[in-house]
């Protein structure tokens, strides 16, 4: 990569002397509209921030560039609170307006050679002004420390932009691995970057509880903590007795306080999410009577063995039962009393509680859920699981809040006001919207982070893929629906294979780009190979962030099939325009001097290895692939 990189800064520094056109200016998202003017602006070292508003959220964001520009720049660059535009030139201003096009988060950026203006209409406009603003310096902007000798140009231009759905978000799984406060502070400060404003928390999950409910203490005490365990996860060994319990951790009250204010003071909106009825495990070993089954006392909080059998499909069959008994009003004076501090903590309108792979098989077994069913007239196991759902929609509207579940609160019959969160494909949201229903769509297909995003033979191992093309055709209002059921989308980052920041972070970007543009910039502005060309700019400001991201994007695609006469034929091709692709077969690694690649290939009779890399001119650009060919055999027994 690093060789690429170079490569992509000597471009950039071509298109900056040499011309002023968009491919020079490289905004993810899509702003709504650009045009280019002439010259540009150069931040100098007596350059300030023209504040005309004294509104504090305002103020706020000024301080926010203030403090970028002057750490990267070496300069001082102060905020002047004034009343009236100054006559000095070589200010960037900020001022409230009132625009009707823009809405709360749009704004106008104008940059001329001697002033940038930007106006909003809303604190939130001026932040997301401030993102594009940053995105129109050189990448060095994004540097950790000063940056010297270099001219912070910012090419003329004229900008207006709003976004095209409210809800714009990333979801991250700290159930599965906790992520820290300061990993959460820092996924905020990436996602604000490409103008992201929700950030959903999966709190509670079978491997971990991870927030401080009062009067609930073994939650955190107990429901936090499992073995650390490497590998495969969901092949774990299960922990023996001497292993020790002490991997996970949680969220104080007061640690949710401060991420609150964190992810508000960036105009981001926390959706907690708690997993019930299914997913429950670390609940129910902190406390046993929620679950209908004797023997729960004998759990333990999952580390990643198998507890779960999917041979059958959805639902799957609980070896161990990780479910909340709805029979059981324990369980909803419990919840009770969990979401009255979810509500208190969160300001969001909403509450998640999750719904999803609920297994029944532990209910129906039960006496208590037999009698539930005759009581309250319910028919199957679907009915009992939506009889909970409007339970718990009742509870979080009892605390002025609304219930979002995911979508199988479909199943069974909605609860009358829910709002939906579609994951297995569109079809749950088209069913919910259909029904008047509010909906976010976040489907596997185009926005699970957790899928691997490029080759299984080289990227950690995961159960699908989702490259960067498919998430970049996500389009949230499917035909046929009236759009104002949809809210908008997310994409989600399950960690169960995600150990660390640096990996969640190799997860996010750049598909988390793709998913951005689909949120927040027209339809009719999306395009691919100008996408891809914008990527690679922004892979520039992830590197002088030191932020990680995947390079699947450049890496080959193996397609693979059979001649007639029964030959291994090999189609390699890219997501990305203008790379060559080279080979070999022969066990040693290719370079630009070796064969490249025109055509299908026919596997030589004994080759055991194909070795693959793609560069773009006389540059390496994706990793060097190694295949071995009875992978590649294996793979044309495969339907898909
Ligand atoms: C989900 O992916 N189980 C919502």
């Amino acid at each position: 990569m690093k060789q690429f990189i170079i490569f992509s800064f000597s471009l950039s520094l071509f298109t900056n002397s040499f011309s002023q056109t968009n491919s020079y200016v490289s905004i993810v998202p899509q702003p709504v509209s650009m045009e280019m003017g002439k010259g540009n602006f150069v931040l100098k070292p007596d350059g300030a921030i023209e504040l005309l508003s004294t509104d504090a959220d305002a103020k706020r964001v000024a301080n926010f560039l203030s403090k970028k520009l002057s750490a990267v720049t070496g300069y001082a660059v102060a905020v002047k609170s004034v009343s009236e535009p100054s006559n000095s030139s070589g200010n960037i201003r900020f001022s409230l307006s009132n625009d009707g096009a823009l809405g709360n988060e749009g704004y106008k950026l104008n940059v001329s050679s001697n002033l940038v203006t930007i106006s909003a209409n809303k604190p939130a406009g001026l932040f997301y002004a401030m993102q594009t603003l940053l995105q129109l310096l050189p990448p060095e902007i994004e540097s950790k420390t000063v940056v010297k000798n270099i001219s912070w140009d910012i090419p003329a231009i004229t900008i207006t932009d709003y976004p095209r759905f409210s809800w714009r978000g990333l979801m991250f799984d700290v159930a599965r691995h906790f992520f820290g406060k300061k990993d959460i502070e820092e996924y905020i400060d990436q996602m604000v970057r490409y103008k992201f404003n929700l950030l959903h928390l999966h709190l509670t999950d079978d491997e971990g509880w991870r927030i401080e409910i009062k009067g609930l203490p073994k939650l955190t005490e107990v429901g936090a903590w499992n073995v650390k365990k490497v590998g495969y996860f969901g092949t774990f060994s299960p922990p023996t007795p001497d292993e020790p319990r002490n991997f996970g951790g949680f969220y104080t009250q007061q640690d949710i306080k401060d991420l609150v204010q964190y992810a508000k003071d960036r105009f981001v909106n926390i959706l907690p999410e708690i997993d019930v009825p299914g997913h429950s495990l670390a609940a129910i070993v902190s406390y046993p009577e929620l679950s209908c089954t004797p023997g729960s006392e004998n759990y333990h909080v999952r580390s990643g063995e198998v507890i779960m059998d999917w041979s059958h499909g959805a639902p799957p069959i609980a070896l161990i039962d990780n479910t909340l008994c709805p029979a059981n009003e324990k369980v909803y004076a419990f919840l009770d009393k969990v979401i009255t501090q979810i509500a208190q903590l969160f300001p969001f309108e909403y509450i998640h509680l999750g719904g999803d792979e609920c297994p029944k098989n532990f209910w129906e077994k039960s006496d208590a859920i037999k009698s539930l069913m005759q009581k309250e007239g319910l028919k199957t196991m679907e009915e009992v699981q939506s009889y909970f759902e409007k339970r718990l929609e009742k509870i979080v509207e009892s605390k002025g809040k609304k219930f979002m579940g995911w979508d199988e609160i479909l199943e069974g019959g909605l609860a009358p006001n829910a709002v939906v969160m579609s994951w297995r494909g569109m079809e749950g949201g088209i069913k919910a919207a259909k029904m008047g229903h509010d909906v976010v769509m976040s489907p596997t297909t185009f926005a699970y982070l957790d899928y691997m995003q490029g080759d299984p033979i080289i990227e950690p191992r995961v159960y699908a893929t989702l490259r960067l093309n498919k998430a970049y055709q996500f389009e949230p209002v499917p035909e046929g629906v009236d759009p104002k059921y949809i809210k908008g989308g997310q994409a989600n980052l399950w960690t169960e294979q995600v150990y660390n920041m640096r990996h969640a972070e190799y997860m996010t970007w750049p598909r988390g780009l793709a998913i951005s543009e689909s949120l927040w910039s027209p339809k009719a502005k999306k395009n691919w190979n100008d996408f891809t060309n914008r990527v690679e700019k922004q892979f520039e400001r992830f590197d002088a962030a030191e932020i990680k991201y995947s390079p699947s994007m450049y890496d080959p695609v193996f397609t693979v099939s059979k001649t007639a006469d029964s030959l291994l034929q090999i189609k390699l091709s890219t997501e990305v325009n203008g790379l060559d692709i080279y080979y070999s077969f022969d066990n040693t690694f290719p370079d630009r001097f070796y064969p490249k690649y025109t055509e299908p290939l026919i596997a030589p009779k004994d080759a055991v290895m194909l070795k693959v890399i793609t560069y773009r001119g006389k540059q390496p650009a994706g990793r060097m692939i190694l295949m071995p060919i009875e992978e590649l055999q294996k793979r044309t027994k495969r339907k898909n």
